[in-house]
C-alpha cells in the first residue's frame, strides 16, 4: 500500500481519534483501528527552501494536542512520504510550533510523531554522518552530532513518551530538532560551504519560477 493509504486508514480525516502509539510514539498500522471516510481530506505542504528567513524562526511549544494539531500532524506526514524524506519539522513547512515527524522504516510505514519534543540526554560519543534535507534538496553533507540520545516528547493523544535513538533515527531526531530552534544543517559547516550553497539554492530557485 502506498504511504498515502496508509496515512488515510490512519487519520481517516478530522473527527477520528488517533488511537494509542506504543508508548515509544510509534504508530503501527496494524495495531490501529483502521478507518477510511470517503470525504478525508490531506492537503500538501509546501516546504521552504534554504536560505528562506522562515526557516530560522523559533517553534512555539504546541499548548494542547487537539484536532488541529493531528491535522498538521497528518499533512506533514503526507507531505513527508511525498517527497519522499525521513523526516519533517513544523518549521519547514512554516508552522513554528514544536511538532516533528520521522519514518526511518525500510517499509515506510512506522509514522513517528514527537510533539514539544525535547533532547533529554546525549551521549559523549559523537558519530559523523551525511546528512540531506529537503529544505536543501540535492545537497548533502558530512554532520558530526551525538550517536545516541534519549527524547522526551508527546505522542498524539498528548501523553508524554521517552525514547532512546540511536543510528539514523538519532541523527534524524537532532536534525528535525535543530530546525524547531531555527537552525538548518548547512550551517554546520564552513561559512565558504554555506555561501556556495544560498547561492546555489538562490539560482535553483530563480531556474524553477522560470519554468511556471
Ligand atoms: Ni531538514
Amino acid at each position: 500500500m502506498s504511504p498515502l493509504g496508509i496515512l488515510l486508514m490512519m487519520f481517516g480525516g478530522i473527527g477520528i481519534d488517533i488511537k494509542h502509539s506504543d508508548g515509544r510514539g510509534i504508530l503501527r498500522n496494524q495495531d490501529r483501528q483502521i478507518a477510511l471516510l470517503d470525504n478525508s481530506y490531506m492537503a500538501l505542504l509546501t516546504v521552504l527552501c534554504y536560505p528562506d528567513p522562515r526557516l530560522h524562526q523559533v517553534a512555539k511549544p504546541v499548548a494542547q494536542v487537539d484536532a488541529r494539531i493531528k491535522q498538521i500532524v497528518a499533512d506533514m506526514a503526507e507531505t513527508m512520504y511525498e517527497a519522499p524524506g525521513v523526516g519533517l519539522a513544523a518549521t519547514q513547512v512554516n508552522i513554528h510550533e514544536r511538532i516533528v515527524v520521522i519514518d526511518v522504516s525500510d517499509e515506510q510505514n512506522e509514522l513517528m510523531v514527537f510533539i514539544n519534543p525535547e533532547i533529554i540526554w546525549a551521549s559523549p560519543e559523537k558519530k559523523s554522518w551525511r546528512e540531506g534535507c529537503l529544505s536543501v534538496p540535492e545537497f548533502y553533507d558530512e554532520v558530526e552530532r551525538p550517536a545516541e540520545i534519549r527524547v522526551k516528547a508527546l505522542d498524539l493523544n498528548g501523553k508524554e513518551f521517552e525514547l532512546d535513538a540511536d543510528g539514523l533515527l538519532a541523527v534524524c531526531l537532532q536534525h528535525e530538532l535543530d530546525h524547531l530552534q531555527g537552525k538548518v544543517f548547512v550551517e554546520y559547516l564552513s561559512f565558504l560551504k554555506q555561501t556556495r550553497i544560498s547561492q546555489k539554492m538562490k539560482k535553483r530557485a530563480k531556474e524553477l519560477v522560470g519554468q511556471r
